[in-house]
């Protein structure tokens, strides 16, 4: 029975202040219902409104690609650094702990790999499995002007569909072909139909001629893709230029995991997202946070 001891009225009932109706801090989410936001604040981060999430899916179909030989010893480590995680169900569940606290947005299509048609996806994973690893966004790659262009926006229907019942959210991939020009005009064009189609949140690639149009003609935040390997400067100017552009984020995988220090870079990449800082000041923190992890593991080593 409950303690009936010490029931006490209430006593302020605060009358003069009217009830809070916040809007909610990301563009084209303020009439999504609770689960869909909690789980949204999770990934972006309310404070800033910006994300640095690390992109680990890559095995999904190019198999251990340099980095990712071994996500337990080279990613698990770098995950207290980023905001969320990307990553395949299988990687997450055989080599990840599931101790970490940060947010998973679950890869959940596929079904080809780098010797096949890059467009030929299918959903790669059930609503229900999504919710039994905890995920806290599913992510949809959609190829518009590729050879599987109709079927990859189905499959984007289905997921957000299905992440709609269960309050998850869907991040809309745009894949681009070889053959694709990656201009604003063809960024504009795939991320807009992500979000029209219901995607929650785009992930896209950053082009230097009018990004800014991309990021304020999709009606959902847009992160950025990281694409292959650069110099450390680049890299981070690019970030730096996107965020400035209206991105609200990166996805960054090979720019991070393939670097020398990507402990390092991580934190150079997070600086100019979330503190706006220059990049040639993200990159001083980058090589001094590189000097002092080397000073570290020789004091280790010692
Ligand atoms: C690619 O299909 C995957 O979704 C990757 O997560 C994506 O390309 C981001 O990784 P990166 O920064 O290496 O381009």
């Amino acid at each position: 029975m409950p303690d009936m001891d010490d029931v006490q009225d209430g006593k302020n009932y605060h009358f003069g202040t009217p009830q809070q109706a916040n809007v909610f801090f990301l563009k084209g989410s303020n009439s999504l219902e609770w689960g869909m936001k909690n789980r949204l604040a999770r990934i972006f981060n309310p404070a800033s409104g910006k994300t640095v999430m690390l992109a680990v899916d890559h095995g999904y179909f190019q198999g251990p690609t340099t980095g990712l030989e071994r996500i337990d010893v080279s990613i698990v480590p770098l995950v207290p650094y980023a905001d969320a995680l990307m990553i395949t169900r299988g990687a997450l569940r055989t080599s990840v702990p599931p101790e970490i606290s940060k947010p998973v947005v679950l890869r959940s299509t596929g079904g080809q790999s780098i010797l096949k048609e890059l467009s030929n996806e299918l959903v790669a994973v059930d609503i229900e499995d999504a919710v039994r690893v905890n995920a806290s966004a599913l992510a949809v790659q959609v190829y518009i002007g590729g050879q599987h262009e109709h079927e990859s926006i189905g499959n984007l229907v289905k997921v957000a569909d299905a992440g709609n019942r269960y309050g998850i959210p869907t991040l809309g991939v745009t894949g681009v072909g070889k053959e694709l020009v990656r201009d604003a005009n063809y960024l504009g064009l795939a991320t807009r139909i992500c979000a029209e189609m219901g995607a929650h949140f785009v992930k896209t690639y950053y082009c230097e001629k009018n990004f800014e149009r991309v990021a304020a003609a999709c009606p959902v935040p847009v992160v950025i893709a990281g694409g292959k390997k650069l110099p450390e400067p680049e890299a981070l100017a690019m970030a730096y230029h996107a965020i400035q552009q209206g991105a609200a984020g990166v996805d960054m995988g090979r720019n991070i995991f393939q670097c020398e220090a990507p402990t390092a870079m991580i934190q150079a990449v997070r600086a100019v997202v979330h503190e706006q800082e220059h990049p040639d000041k993200a990159y001083e923190l980058y090589l001094s946070l590189k000097e002092g992890s080397k000073t570290e593991k020789t004091v280790l080593a010692r």
